[in-house]
């Protein structure tokens, strides 16, 4: 098949980037480095080393064992270097081969870099250089960003005024540690809409688009702004703006530990992170829930009791499993405040004219703070006058550098790129956020209130009950492990596990899976019930149980293979449903936390069944900045 490169745009637009020079050899330093942004899903990886007297550049396709294999090949070759610059890639378009894996270089090899983001004008920049002679050897948009800093160095002759001109004129979405040849040990880095970090040792420097790939050599960094231009040396650093006036440098202190990566005997990331659920729900309790009858607190929201009493309208803004979680905050904040809620895929929102303004609450809600739609979508917002209020698992993240309000979910680090404790985390937080403005507001009896907050208490051991017997599940999951498509159903707040839990299993099966809302079943998908298609139920008992139970009827009808996930002992599902699996009974409000943990076990179970690559599946990646 052909792929006609010059009309896709990007093709490289979404990696990770690890710099450094001091001291240390510096290949085993950006390896470690890059390893700890490759769980996040990377399909090439490359490293440029300054020597004595060249750049020389490695680089290998699919995992980064292979750069590894590359650079074993090579020993010998850079044993006395330590400056150096290393990425892996995540091809957004086109195919990760070695020419288009980074570091990409000018045409006389001078000028080396790795670039993570989108170049938008590169095809007339392309052009142009085409015109004076460039030789481009891959299909990147990446390659034109090194040949056009090439060509302004070749004019001005120092590297940090090339990097600040050419950048004035690239547009798009950046990240780029550049190095040369007529340098000895310096990089050069900046950054636009692309997260990038400075780390400071003694006699070192490490740059990097994660706080993981330095944690390990120094916890004092320094997060780039847009625009800015920093240029490191073993022992200097001048940071400058865009005009090329000298900026103070804000160091800070990373609240991290460096984590080993460690699955402490499970077999994957995923099935380690699930049931590290109960203790990541009883973390986001300390301290702000305390008994039923005093108030929650939550200090992190920043809007005085006058503005959120006179809130008139929340839009939450999200992609994947966090838009998911921010379905069931809708459901929530309604139901408990009375406030009227949109819920929105970040992508969707930022292409239209939204009516937003300052009597809007736009809650920003991502596990990385970094996916590249959702950041947009909050900057729009912000600019419009709304307070942000931002639910993320990384408080050192970019939204979280945007936020007004920040709550910060402490699931810890998920190394599984199928997301499952952080969505848990952000329930919590949206469980926590509309008590929270239910008392405020006085808009839910106390005496509801008081329930849910005893039973949120108890939710911790419900989970571990799930999780000490999971024969169950994994009995169903090898039974239709086989299949080719599957579909959930469920109503009210549970339509999002629906939609999660079929999310999670193509993710990580590759199977066709579709959440469907039970009622619009008979609108169109029934037509393709047959006694091929398992059909799963999420019927919790509530104000749509019964209803539900006639949407599973109609699809029994149609011979579907019909499993429940339920916490009702009721006989009758006997004859109506081949698999059945029983959860700890929990009142209505609170099943979407209860209901997914089987969802995520079934996901699991039949992708180690099927052998897939569960912690990190083919053509997604953990942290999406690219729009
Ligand atoms: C990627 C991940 C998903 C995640 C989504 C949103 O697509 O593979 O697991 O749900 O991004 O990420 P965020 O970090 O914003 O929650």
């Amino acid at each position: 098949m052909l792929i006609y490169y010059s009309d896709i745009g990007d093709l490289n637009s979404m990696c990770g980037i690890v710099g450094y020079t001091g001291f240390r050899p510096v290949v085993d330093i950006l390896l470690d480095g890059l390893e700890q942004l490759e769980y996040r899903g990377y399909d090439s990886s490359g490293i440029a080393v300054k020597r004595e007297s060249d750049i020389k550049v490695y680089k290998a396709i699919g995992k980064l064992v292979n750069l590894r294999e590359e650079m074993k090949k090579h020993s010998g070759e850079f044993e006395k270097s330590t400056t150096g610059i290393g990425h892996i890639r995540w091809a957004t378009h086109g195919a990760p081969t070695v020419l288009n894996a980074h570091p990409h270089t000018c045409n006389h090899g001078n000028l080396v870099l790795v670039h993570n983001g989108i170049i938008e004008n590169y095809k007339e920049l392309k052009a142009m250089l085409e015109k004076e002679g460039c030789i481009f050897k891959s299909q990147t948009d990446t390659e034109v960003v090194a040949h056009f800093i090439a060509k302004k160095y070749d004019e001005v002759k120092d590297l940090t005024k090339a990097v600040r001109l050419a950048t004035k004129e690239i547009e798009g979405a950046y990240a780029l540690c550049v190095m040369h040849n007529d340098y000895k040990n310096t990089i050069v880095a900046t950054k636009r809409n692309a997260p990038l970090l400075v780390g400071f040792g003694e006699g070192e420097f490490l740059i990097a688009s994660d706080v993981p790939a330095i944690i390990k050599y120094t916890k004092k960094a320094m997060y780039l702004s847009d625009n800015q231009i920093v240029t490191v040396t073993p022992d200097s650093i001048k940071l400058i703006d865009k005009d090329g006036v000298e900026l103070p440098q804000k160091v800070e202190l990373l609240p991290w530990e460096p984590v080993a990566l460690s699955k402490m005997g499970y077999k994957h990331f995923m099935l380690k992170e699930i049931h590290e659920q109960p203790d990541v729900i009883r973390n986001n309790l300390v301290g702000k829930l305390h008994t039923a009858s005093e108030p929650i607190v939550l200090n992190e929201v920043k809007l005085t009791k006058d503005h959120l009493k006179k809130l008139n309208r929340i839009q939450i803004i999200a992609c994947g499993t966090s838009l998911h979680a921010a379905m069931v905050g809708k459901y929530l904040i309604e139901t408990f405040c009375g406030i009227p809620v949109d819920v929105e895929a970040s992508s969707e929102y930022i292409y239209r004219r939204t009516t937003t303004d300052s009597h809007t609450l736009v809650i920003g809600v991502s596990q990385s703070g970094e996916t590249a739609d959702t950041l947009t979508a909050i900057k729009q917002a912000k600019s419009k006058g709304s307070h942000i209020l931002i639910i993320t698992n990384r408080p050192d993240s970019s939204m979280a550098r945007e936020a007004d309000s920040l709550i910060s979910v402490n699931a810890g680090i998920e190394v599984s790129v199928a997301a499952t404790k952080s969505y848990i985390a952000q329930l919590m937080a949206f469980y926590l956020l509309s008590l929270y403005m239910a008392e405020i507001k006085e808009s839910l009896d106390v005496s509801v209130i008081q329930s849910i907050k005893n039973e949120l208490m108890l939710i911790p051991q419900k989970i571990e009950q799930i999780l000490a017997s999971t024969d169950e599940i994994q009995k169903c999951a090898r039974k239709y492990s086989g299949t080719k498509d599957f579909i959930y159903i469920a109503r009210g707040i549970n339509l999002p596990t629906a939609l999660e839990g079929a999310l999670k299993l193509k993710e990580i099966s590759y199977i066709n899976a579709t959440g469907y809302a039970a009622g619009e079943l008979k609108h169109g998908p029934i037509a393709m019930l047959d006694d091929t298609l398992p059909v799963l139920s999420i019927l919790m008992k509530g104000t749509v149980y019964e209803k539900l139970l006639s949407n599973s009827e109609e699809a029994k009808a149609r011979n579907a293979r019909m499993i429940a996930l339920t916490n009702s002992l009721d006989p009758k599902l006997d004859d109506l449903f081949e698999c059945i699996i029983r959860v700890p009974d929990v009142q209505e409000f609170l099943s979407p936390i209860i209901a997914v943990i089987p969802l995520q076990l079934i996901a699991y179970y039949i992708a180690e069944f099927l052998g897939k690559d569960v912690d990190q599946p083919r053509n997604l990646a953990k942290s999406v900045t690219v729009e």
